[in-house]
């Protein structure tokens, strides 16, 4: 592994519930190693944002959780964690090479439009110190058929078969690379989200707080909030309050 720390200690599993509860019972039992990753082929109740659950075909996907200790952040700067992995991924992606790729707010990456890959970061804090990030990734690697999901991978972009081991790899070397950035450079951390952030400037459709409006993204703000532009107003949204339409 050509990394510090990230994906030095590797757990791979065959079948657990969730990569991310997996790694919430070793930091609440232990102390592992910052970096320590696990990784399972099979995941029987893998955990997306809001709730939802994340399915994907056995196997044939990146689905891993990589455990970081950033003490250095301030609680009020918890969502770099959001972009530092959302670039991680754009990274990676960027490697193969894939083309059209843009991070879509919060953290979810999209090649042509399509979602090819999730991130569901879960934090644990000691008194007001971010003891540990659990960062859990879920890339659409081999798998060409989504069902009614408008989804995409990393074959269906290319046309290539990979080897899951090599993608988390070089999953690993991203993520510590822009983990490093995020202790020592952040405002580019901050200028690479915007600039690649899907429906930047663009006026779309969007539910917010069950209520439908026409807005354009103006960017994100320092608590993570969606900021939308409406007419005259910026409306400032969380993940509960927003949706985005067709
Ligand atoms: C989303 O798009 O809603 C986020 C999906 C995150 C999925 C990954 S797969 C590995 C890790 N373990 C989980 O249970 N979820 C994350």
């Amino acid at each position: 592994m050509q990394t510090l720390f990230t994906g030095r200690n590797i757990i791979n599993l065959y079948e657990v519930d969730s990569t991310n509860a997996y790694a919430q019972n070793l930091v609440k039992t232990g102390t592992p190693a910052e970096g320590t990753v696990i990784i399972a082929e099979h995941q029987a109740q893998g955990r997306g944002q809001r709730g939802t659950a994340w399915q994907t075909e056995p196997g044939k996907n990146l689905t891993c959780s990589i455990i970081l200790k950033p003490g250095f952040l301030a609680p009020r700067d918890t969502f770099m964690l959001n972009k530092m992995a959302s670039l991680a991924v754009f990274d990676f992606l960027s490697y193969y090479p894939v083309a059209d790729i843009s991070v879509k707010w919060p953290n979810d990456v999209y090649v042509y439009g399509k979602k090819i890959a999730g991130i569901l970061i879960e934090n644990t804090w000691r008194e007001s110190i971010l003891a540990w990030s659990i960062v859990g990734i879920g890339i659409n690697i081999n798998q060409t058929a989504f069902g009614e999901f408008d989804a995409t991978s990393l074959k269906a972009a290319t046309g290539n078969d990979y080897d899951i081991d090599d993608c988390l790899q070089q999953l690993c070397k991203c993520l510590e690379a822009r983990y490093l950035q995020l202790r020592s450079d952040r405002n580019n951390i901050d200028r690479e989200y915007k600039e690649n952030l899907f429906g930047l400037g663009e006026k779309r459709r969007f539910m917010v707080n069950n209520r439908e409006i026409t807005g354009m993204i103006k960017g994100v703000n320092r608590a993570g909030e969606l900021v939308l532009e409406t007419g005259e107003m910026l409306l400032h949204c969380d993940l509960k309050e927003v949706v985005f339409l067709r």
